[in-house]
């Protein structure tokens, strides 16, 4: 089957741009000596996930539990998950999910660290467990270096954890100032008596000046799988040629000449702007807008001058956001040279549990 004869709107990854991304960055990795660690949550697909260990990562990030249950259920046990984990419900499942697979978690509070020792010394079992960061992107994570050397011996003091690391998830265009914050963290702790096994590094941004942050052992990177518009137009990650994740959609009214419906609305593009203007990218017209969305229904302008739409058209969108994307769809086809080879289903889609 070709990509074309596909229904719409429908999620299409192009392998070959989806394996060039992931053997670069491994390479790239490999060639500093950095671990690779993906997100997952960009995809959410274990075969994907296999490819990526498969290519040389290890093991797997996650941010939600179920994210981390599905890739456990899928074979894959070297995980990190990189979320506060709060309620009674979800310590348990950890405590399930730690009998069968390696998985590390982060903490940066007290009251993290109390909940996780409990369940894990009453399970029997040694949790590692990273102190969580905040380098500059003001979400999560302890702000000081002073307070990341107290919150790790609070983990090396608690029955049923042992401290893993630092793990930091940091703004864009960042790199000093990472290296600096993590590089005096580290040396904090040393000087507390405590080794650093694992400084863990994130983001796509700045994936390709990983090894500027010297103190890293690990980067997890997410959307360097399929890259989106925001990434390229930002100039944060590769050109439209390096985006493997596509959204099929066909014109369906063409109620003025300057105006046309696509079948990709909300539903399938996702409301995120991400500070850009409209809401993704045409291919084959970069020049008309997705300047609006109903649930199902994408309003594109064709500015004057521009190839006029044609009811039935079939367009590609790259999303704005892959991985608010990811989360809409059930499956998603995967294409080389626009022919379908397969689809797969998205297993861990709407997993924010
Ligand atoms: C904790 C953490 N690590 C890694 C990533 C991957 O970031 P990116 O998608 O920029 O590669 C994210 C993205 O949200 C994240 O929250």
């Amino acid at each position: 089957m070709l990509v074309q004869d596909l229904d719409t709107p429908c999620a299409v990854v192009d392998l070959d741009v989806m394996e060039n991304n992931l053997r670069r960055c491994q390479a790239y990795l490999d060639r500093h000596g950095l671990r690779l660690r993906p997100h997952i949550k960009t995809h959410k697909i274990p075969e994907f996930a296999h490819t990526q260990i498969r290519l040389g990562a290890k093991g797997v990030n996650c941010q939600k539990l179920g994210e981390a249950e599905v890739m456990a259920d899928a074979g894959i046990t070297d995980i990190l998950l990189t979320y506060n984990l709060i309620s009674q419900t979800k310590l348990d499942r950890l405590v399930s999910l730690a009998h069968r697979a390696d998985i590390k978690v982060v903490a940066d509070s007290r009251e993290t660290i109390e909940g996780l020792s409990f369940v894990m010394s009453r399970a029997g079992l040694t949790l590692p467990v990273l102190v969580e960061c905040d380098t500059g992107a003001l979400r999560c994570g302890v702000t000081t270096p002073a307070e990341a050397v107290e919150l790790a011996q609070a983990i090396d003091r608690s029955p049923g954890l042992a401290f893993g690391g630092l793990m930091t998830y940091p703004p864009k265009n960042s790199v000093a100032n990472t290296n600096a914050w993590l590089t005096e963290a580290v040396d904090l702790c040393k000087r507390s008596g405590l080794a650093v096994e694992t400084v863990s590094n994130g983001g796509t941004p700045d994936l390709y000046s990983a090894h500027e942050v010297t103190v890293a052992t690990e980067h997890r990177p997410g959307t360097y799988i399929y890259s989106d518009r925001y990434h390229v137009e930002t100039h944060s990650f590769g050109d439209w040629g390096d985006c493997a994740l596509r959204i099929q959609a066909r014109v369906v009214s063409h109620a003025a000449a300057d105006r046309c419906v696509i079948d990709a609305g909300s539903k399938s593009l996702s409301s995120d702007l991400l500070g850009l203007q409209g809401y993704g990218r045409i291919l084959e017209h970069l020049d008309w807008e997705i300047y609006g969305l109903s649930e199902e229904h994408g309003h594109v302008r064709a500015p004057p001058g521009s190839e006029a739409p044609r009811i039935g058209e079939l367009v590609t969108v790259i999303p704005n956001h892959a991985c608010v994307v990811t989360n809409l769809y059930d499956r998603v086809y995967a294409a080389r040279q626009g022919r379908v080879e397969t689809f797969y289903e998205v297993a861990a889609r709407g997993k924010v549990l």
